[in-house]
């Protein structure tokens, strides 16, 4: 018995060494921490139970015989987060560069399908050269199993992508497909095609940094949600992520009793707004004041700035905030804008998470670019998202509601549950000045003077409409509300839509404007 458990032990502390130590030893002098350190701070202590440990690749072909690692380069198990069931795998660097073989694949489609049959969530940390070389086209394959079942679980149960080393070639796909990408600074990068190709193909001369690294991601593609500096904070980061998120489709959130909120802010949420509605303030301002304190996880910060989203709570209930942002380009809708907020919205109402809308916006960028690049198309998919969510929504409008933009921004007539409006709620077609410009060219034209006309005129158009009062006539908002009414308001309107249920009508699937 004892020479039976001496052989498990060796087994296992073969296993724990990856690809040696030499190879760990690299690892952490690039400043990253090993597959297994990764799993051991993202878990809480102990909670790991390691599936597929002496798993081996069956590969003869260059060598590959010879150079067999028990796990295959990807460590793969479930365990708990605050308490809390997940799947997770991880792959492990060290053992030939972490490149995906056929059997590395299955071993994280098995815990992938397990994840599925037990609607719990799955994180997985990244860290690869890609296709294993070697294996030729099994691993391709092996990568079409991921992505297979990544798109099946999109919707079922939240789906994360930390990127903490190489990620690139077709393998991008499988983070693409999941719900939120973390990327590390410095030593994560994701791209189709790398430097090299790029400069034969385009003679583009570009470092891997700039062309796929966590700040190209975070800013000027949006296909990094989160960035952090190294891999202990982005691991910290995904368990607070977690505390917002519920297990499935079919669950809510955790529900956080000893929330806490300074009533204090209600004092200063007014002087906000500046004076001039033309300038610029910083909705995370009011956000904050509204939410329970320091509960805002911006997601996509970096990313199309003139709309924020993230997550919050409200009495300790997870909610979905989305709002446009003045202090970036005035908080016009424009293509990256409309996507980002789009594709939040869609993740809430997947996921049973309430939505908070704050409305600023003055309409949607104009220009070739934008018209060219599709504006009309993205601009639908948020008109489209919001339309389709059936979770409890509530928009506050702060100040400007102009256009087009205002019936996108979970307006009233597209299903939003409680609409309410500042006292300096401008809900119109356009501002005042255009509108008047327009509807009284040939009175303006024809004056004296001209100047005092338009100014006249346009004095006009905003007494009648720069305000929220005939909107709120007309039943397209519920009430006008002050400032420091928006947390008790927003709070009880949350509390009644508690259990609403709305059924979208019967198809196979929608068609949103892709
Ligand atoms: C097999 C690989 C490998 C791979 C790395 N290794 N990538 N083995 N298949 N794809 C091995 C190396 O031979 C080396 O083995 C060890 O991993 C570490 O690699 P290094 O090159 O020493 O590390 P580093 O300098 O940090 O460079 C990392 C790297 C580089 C940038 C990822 O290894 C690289 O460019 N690899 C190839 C990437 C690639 O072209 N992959 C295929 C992409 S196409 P030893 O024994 O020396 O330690 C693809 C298609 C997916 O993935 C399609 C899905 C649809």
């Amino acid at each position: 018995m004892e020479d039976i458990n001496k052989k498990l032990i060796e087994k296992r502390e073969e296993a724990l060494l990856g690809g040696g130590q030499a190879r760990i030893d690299s690892q952490h002098k690039k400043g990253k921490l090993t597959a297994r350190e990764r799993i051991t701070l993202l878990l809480d202590e102990n909670s790991f139970q390691e599936m597929g440990m002496f798993v081996e690749h069956r590969s003869q072909d260059f060598g590959l015989d010879k150079q067999k690692y028990p796990g295959d380069g990807v460590v793969t198990g479930y365990g708990t987060i605050h308490g809390r069931p997940i799947y997770v795998f991880s792959q492990d660097f060290t053992v030939l560069g972490g490149s995906l073989s056929e059997t590395y694949a299955e071993k994280i489609c098995k815990i992938m399908d397990l994840a599925m049959k037990s609607q719990t969530p799955i994180i997985g940390l990244n860290d690869s050269g890609g296709a294993r070389i070697q294996e030729g086209v099994v691993s391709l394959a092996g990568y079409a199993d991921i992505f297979y079942r990544n798109t099946k679980a999109s919707g079922v149960i939240p789906q994360l992508s930390v990127i903490m080393g190489p990620c690139a070639g077709g393998a991008v796909y499988s983070p693409a497909l999941t719900d939120f990408v973390f990327m590390v600074e410095d030593t994560s990068y994701m791209f189709v095609t790398g430097p090299n190709v790029v400069k034969t193909v385009t003679h583009e001369e570009v470092t891997s940094e700039d062309l796929g690294g966590a700040k190209a991601h975070a800013e000027k593609s949006g296909v990094n949600h989160f960035t952090s500096p190294n891999d202990v904070t982005v691991l910290k980061e995904v368990r607070d992520l977690m505390t917002y998120l519920p297990q499935n489709w079919q669950s809510l959130a955790p529900h956080k009793k000893n929330f806490k909120f300074d009533s204090k802010k209600l004092e200063t949420i007014s002087s906000i707004l500046p004076e001039n509605n033309n300038m610029p303030y910083d909705i995370r301002e009011v956000i904050d004041q509204v939410i329970d304190d320091e509960s805002f996880r911006e997601v996509h910060k970096d990313f199309a700035t003139n709309i924020v989203v993230g997550f919050a709570r409200i009495e300790g209930r997870t909610i979905g905030v989305v709002a446009n942002q003045p202090i970036s380009l005035a908080g016009v809708l424009d293509i990256d804008s409309s996507r980002k907020g789009a594709r939040f919205v869609r993740f809430c109402d997947a996921f049973n998470i309430p939505l908070l809308t704050f409305e600023d916006v003055p309409g949607f960028l104009p220009g070739t670019d934008q018209e060219w690049n599709g504006i009309i198309a993205h601009g639908a998919k948020l008109l489209y998202a919001f339309s389709e969510a059936t979770v409890p929504r509530v928009t506050v409008i702060t100040r400007k509601a102009y256009g087009g933009a205002f019936d996108v921004m979970n307006s009233k007539n597209i299903g939003a549950d409680f609409n309410f409006a500042w006292p300096t709620a401008e809900i119109a077609v356009m501002g005042a000045k255009g509108a008047a410009e327009i509807i009284f060219r040939r009175e303006i034209a024809a004056a004296a003077d001209p100047v005092a006309k338009l100014t006249e005129k346009e004095a006009e158009y905003a007494e009648m409409f720069a305000n929220p009062y005939r909107a709120a006539e007309r039943g397209i908002i519920d009430d006008v509300i002050k400032p420091s009414e928006t947390r008790s308001r927003v709070a009880n309107a949350f509390k009644i839509l508690e259990n609403k249920k709305e059924e979208l009508p019967m198809k196979k699937h929608g068609n949103i404007p892709m």
